[in-house]
């Protein structure tokens, strides 16, 4: 990703406030996204729960003050274990969300709980799990969700252990090969 990288497709999620949950004006996703994540919204309300959209689409140039936000109050070795260095955030790809609270307060909560267990039904991936610090270079974070689509979390489910950051890699190191072979 490089600042120039920016979402085409990019929907105001305003259009959408009298249906879905949100912190605040201005929050942007990508198009793609939008059909699954109200047939998620429509299933927890179902449940008698609400999905409160935090966080979304990030520009570069909101990252870059976000994590140099974080250096200057924690420093860069621990910043770097929440937050991504600009040009390196899922957020900049519009396909994520963060819900709740954006803490670990959000993993014990209905919703928190909801989304862990029901979220890949509708094609998002929990990106940083629990325990797995190490693998993917982030804490655990039960609010950040990302869109890899339902045909993806089934893959992810089936092949890579429910593991994004594993279909991620392999996807990586298969791209030549995925590329030559694919049909459009
Ligand atoms: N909190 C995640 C890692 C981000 O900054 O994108
Ligand atoms: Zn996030």
């Amino acid at each position: 990703m490089t600042p120039q990288d920016n979402p085409e497709d990019l929907r105001e999620l305003d259009d959408y406030s009298r249906i879905l949950t949100l912190s605040r004006q201005g929050h942007k996703l990508r198009g793609i996204v939008l059909p699954q994540l109200l047939a998620m919204n429509e299933a927890a309300k179902q449940e008698g729960l609400s999905l409160l959209i935090s966080s979304t689409y990030r520009s570069y140039e909101y990252q870059k003050m976000l994590f140099n936000r974080y250096v200057e109050r924690d420093g860069l070795e621990e910043a770097e274990r929440y937050s991504a260095r600009p040009g390196h955030s899922q957020h900049q790809l519009g396909t994520v969300i963060d819900f709740g609270s954006i803490d670990e307060t959000f993993a014990e909560t209905p919703e928190g709980k909801w989304l862990y267990t029901n979220a890949w039904k509708y094609g998002f991936s929990l990106t940083y799990p629990k325990g797995l610090e190490d693998l993917t270079g982030y804490m655990w974070e039960s609010w950040h969700y990302r869109y890899i689509t339902p045909a993806g979390t089934e893959m992810e489910r089936e092949f890579f252990l429910g593991i994004q950051e594993y279909l991620l890699r392999f996807f990586h190191q298969k791209k030549t090969f995925l590329m030559e072979k694919r049909i459009d």
